[in-house]
């Protein structure tokens, strides 16, 4: 960890499906100075439903300032010089909760819950023919991965939401909404807002106007009064009410995978980020063009920083299994102890032995929209051990990377020439050659490996008002890069993802 730093410092707040953090660092460098992380649990109450405590989820992130701080303290470091900090969250996950008493009426639905399908179904059937409705707004398909049909389902089916939406005490709020407001004082005069990112994943929000869509919220019957004030991604929502960053301003806000995006500084148009986390999203920067897919990718505001500053879009691929496969490995098989332990079994094999693994547990994202399909371990042989069933559980984060970057490539025309990656699991090794392999680009590490905080700290700290970190990145040298080169040749690679696309098949329309 760094020696004791005077002058201005930035705070990055992440919160993700499974953990909260909090990471501090010298906007003149961006070094990092203190960190400290808070794993969160996510309930499975039924077959298909993934939710998530709203009061633990808030819990872990106080806790994670506070030992942060504590941290800073023991090198040296005065914390009343951090000035500013930015919150970026897991993104879409939906919670609705009492403003007068502070209570969430529910617990969060996670992006990850399949409740919705027959709600889905139903939307569907009120625009035969003009399917376009939905994504010409939003630039996102109608799915049950979106917070617009969470919050249906809520107002549809839990008491408690419906007599506070009529009582006019009901906010809804994705993650950073939930945090913000509870940061900037709660129930006694929180600030509830969300930012463009946030607000464009929730299938209410007009990409092109950046406003709350009427036509939207009426379609999926929202009353626009519980709705947060969206504002940009880099501006002062309000200041800290309580704790060891009493006073300091929150000018920073963004969705993860945004956050991750400013963090890797691909600001260019046709940059592009993989992070790897729960899930595995692949964003490119489009610019000011907000481009729209025809080989399934979802139209995203990418930020927009500063009230006065343009909003630049993104395409992305969204993977909703990454991480997520290796927990599984970890708590429902039991295979390996820790998440990290899976780079040694993998090690062990070697190769997947043919076994291919498909882990379409909350149906497929992009590039397939699958909702029906289930996961499948195929390929399967009296030889095959855990260790093989390890290998492929990680191929397959890299299959389904590289379906997305097949996607992006024809959309944008002009094929990526390397991968700028992120996210824990880029700590794997292994992970890392085989992502090289199967892509046949190079894959390239930053240094600072947590863009996604880095992300949030960056746009707080260029806040107006703020003004502790310019966007150049070239002021940003501590971003360096590890470049991870493809070794097997491209036949070998392409016979393999040829296999993974037949297996993809039969994972396919696995409901009925
Ligand atoms: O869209 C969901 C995404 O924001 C979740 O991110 O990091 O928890 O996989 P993560």
């Amino acid at each position: 960890m760094a020696a004791p730093t005077a002058g201005p410092l930035v705070g990055g707040v992440v919160q993700e499906t499974n953990s909260s953090r909090f990471l501090v660092f010298n906007p003149k460098t961006a070094e990092l100075l203190g960190q400290h992380q808070v794993k969160i649990s996510q309930e499975l109450p039924q077959e298909e439903w993934v939710e998530q405590d709203p009061k633990e989820i808030i819990q872990s992130v106080y806790m994670s300032i506070e030992k942060t701080c504590e941290q800073l303290s023991q090198l040296d470091i005065d914390v009343s010089n951090i000035k500013a900090i930015g919150i970026s969250n897991q993104r879409e996950t939906t919670v609705v909760w009492d403003k007068l008493t502070g209570e969430p009426l529910y617990n969060a639905i996670a992006w990850l819950d399949l409740r919705t399908q027959s709600t889905v179904e139903k939307l569907s059937q009120k625009i035969p023919g003009n399917n376009n409705f939905v994504k010409s707004k939003t630039g996102l398909p109608l799915s049950t991965y979106f917070s617009a049909v969470k919050l249906r389902w809520l107002l549809d089916n839990v008491e408690t939401v419906q007599a506070a939406v009529k009582e006019g005490r009901a906010l809804f709020g994705t993650v950073d909404s939930w945090l913000i407001w509870n940061l900037t004082g709660g129930a006694q005069g929180g600030v509830h807002c969300t930012d463009v990112t946030n607000a464009s994943r929730t299938m209410l929000f007009n990409i092109h106007s950046l406003e709350w869509d009427k036509e939207l919220c009426a379609f999926f019957e929202i009353p626009m009064s519980i709705l947060p004030s969206v504002c940009s991604s880099s501006e002062i929502y309000g200041q800290v009410k309580a704790g060891a960053l009493e006073g300091v301003a929150i000018s920073g806000c963004l969705g993860d995978q945004s956050a991750a995006l400013v963090g890797q500084m691909c600001f260019q148009e046709g940059q592009a980020k993989n992070t790897y986390g729960a899930g595995c999203f692949l964003l490119c920067n489009t610019g000011h063009k907000c481009v729209f897919s025809d080989h399934g990718l979802v139209t995203t505001v990418a930020y927009k920083l500063g009230k006065d500053k343009p909003v630049c879009y993104a395409l992305e691929g969204s993977v909703a299994i990454a991480g997520e496969v290796i927990r599984w490995l970890k708590d429902n098989l039991g295979i390996i102890d820790t998440s990290e332990d899976i780079e040694e079994l993998a090690r062990e094999a070697g190769t997947s032995f043919g076994c291919y693994f498909i882990p379409a547990f909350s149906g497929l994202y992009a590039p397939h929209w699958d909702p029906s399909a289930r996961g499948i371990i195929c390929g399967l042989t009296q030889f095959t051990n855990k260790s093989h069933i390890a290998f492929a559980a990680l191929e397959a984060v890299c299959f389904q990377t590289r379906e997305i970057l097949d996607a992006m490539n024809r959309d944008c025309g002009i094929p990526l020439r390397h991968l700028q990656v992120d996210g824990k699991m880029t700590k794997n090794k292994i992970l890392m050659q085989l992502q090289a392999d199967i892509l046949k680009i190079p894959v390239i590490k930053p240094t600072v490996a947590d863009t996604t905080a880095l992300g949030a700290a960056i746009a707080a700290g260029a806040a107006e008002g703020v003004g502790l970190w310019s966007l150049k990145p070239e002021d940003l040298s501590a971003v360096l890069v590890d470049q991870i080169e493809p070794q097997i040749n491209a036949m070998e690679s392409e016979s393999r993802y040829s296999t993974w696309k037949k297996a993809t098949a039969k994972s396919m329309g696995w409901i009925t």
